[in-house]
């Protein structure tokens, strides 16, 4: 009797388990859901990571967590979003500097701490308060994508927390942290492809002068001097031999400015003559209007590749001359095209190089600076290929790099 009563009681002690068990996985699925669903919607980003931290609350039963985002000049944790007992996110800890407190020390560390006991092991500053709040465990995870770190996810809990559930948190920071960098790239995008709107409309607007100034008023000259020539007698000989050599002229210039205009907008020789030619006669014409000399090292082995390769490595060539023509002060520049386990495409100028804050620009693509450098990145990016450029005070090489030298036709 007595051996069943402790078998039956063994049993509903194992059931009950199995219940937790059952119940904590239950919670783990509705959280990864929860914040799923938070990190695809379409709130603003500081709604979402709230979303996030309300969902850890609720589902782990954590008392407060709270996210913190590294600010752009990578020094301080900015809090972003706080759920649970507190909800203000611009009290006491709303601004931690890197490497300060538990929080900025994680980040700084690109790592992860936990502790089941707050109030007697821990590194934890304000013990006095974790004790009167009841609270006994922290678990704080940096966001990290690649080898940087962009912020911290930090969760305390009146109950300890078990390894599953530190798992669970765990792959939660994780899919905070892409959910973040996809949502800061989209942004990033928005905001490009508006830049390069604006800049296609600026570009539209000085085609339509550069048409209606010059080349407009070239062909009204052109038109007014012919109606001269043929209301001329017979006998004003000289003059209509003057006449005649002005026509010529203007007819000339007219030709010209059509031709650079029709070039710049899309080179003709791209599409039936291919990349190679193309940047021979962009850097003739370009040594021409700027007096800037250009050396080619274009290896023969390059051939054909398909068009939106080219026209995209064309683009790099045309945006990063003007670059060397409007900002670096060179008198030489040199290309170099050839494939070795891929292709590699480089403008190289003798300059002064871009200044420090141009230099982040250009390894975050997203930072403010010009339209151009961007959107080669975007260009290059798109083609499966990588841009990046090399700076110094004596100058720039701008280097694109196809892995498997684009699909020649
Ligand atoms: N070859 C270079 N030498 C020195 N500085 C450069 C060079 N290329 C770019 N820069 C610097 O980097 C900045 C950003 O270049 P980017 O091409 O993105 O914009 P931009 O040329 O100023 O304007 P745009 O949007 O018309 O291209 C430039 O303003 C310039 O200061
Ligand atoms: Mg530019």
């Amino acid at each position: 009797m007595c051996a069943r009563r402790n078998l039956s009681a063994k049993q509903s002690r194992r059931h009950n388990l199995e219940r937790e068990a059952l119940k904590s996985l239950a919670s783990q699925a509705a959280l990864r859901a929860d914040v799923g669903s938070a990190l695809a919607s379409a709130m603003d980003l500081r709604r979402i990571l709230q979303k996030c931290a309300e969902a850890i609350v609720k589902h782990v039963e954590a008392t407060f967590v709270r996210v913190w985002l590294l600010n752009d000049d990578q020094e301080v944790l900015e809090l972003q979003a706080s759920a649970g007992m507190y909800t203000r996110i611009n009290g006491t800890y709303s601004r931690i500097a890197l490497g300060k407190l538990e929080i900025g020390h994680i980040a700084r560390k690109k790592t992860k701490y936990v502790n089941n006991d707050i109030v007697h092991h821990s590194r934890i500053h304000d013990k006095k308060w974790a004790k009167r709040e009841g609270l006994v465990a922290f678990a704080g995870y940096s966001l990290v994508i690649g080898k940087r770190v962009i912020g911290v996810v930090g969760m305390f809990f009146k109950h300890s927390i078990t390894r599953t559930i530190l798992d669970t948190l765990g792959s939660v920071a994780d899919a905070i942290a892409q959910g973040i960098e996809r949502i800061r790239a989209e942004e990033r995008l928005r905001q490009l492809s508006g830049q390069l709107l604006r800049s296609q409309d600026e570009e539209r607007r000085s085609i339509a002068r550069d048409l209606h100034d010059s080349t407009g008023q070239d062909l009204v000259a052109l038109a007014t001097m012919l109606g001269q020539l043929s209301g001329l007698t017979p006998s004003k000989e000289r003059k209509k031999r003057l006449l005649i050599s002005e026509c010529n002229a203007l007819a000339e210039k007219c030709i010209r400015e059509v031709r650079t205009l029709s070039y710049m907008l899309h080179p003709p020789v791209l599409d039936h003559a291919g990349l190679e030619d193309a940047i021979r006669d962009y850097a003739k014409g370009f040594n021409n209007r700027t007096g800037i000399r250009v050396e080619l090292e274009l290896s023969p082995r390059v051939g054909r590749m398909e068009r939106e390769i080219e026209l995209a490595l064309f683009r790099v060539v045309q945006e990063s001359l003007t670059n060397i023509h409007r900002h670096s002060g060179s008198n030489r520049a040199k290309i170099r095209m050839y494939r070795n386990s891929g292709l590699k495409l480089e403008i190289t100028d003798i300059g002064r190089g871009l200044s420090t804050s141009e230099q982040r620009g250009k390894e975050e693509p997203g930072f403010e600076l010009g339209v151009g450098i961007p959107s080669m990145h975007e260009r290059v990016k798109l083609i499966g290929g990588r841009l990046e450029i090399e700076s110094t005070s004596h100058g720039t090489t701008v280097r694109v790099t196809i892995p498997f030298g684009g699909k020649r036709t």
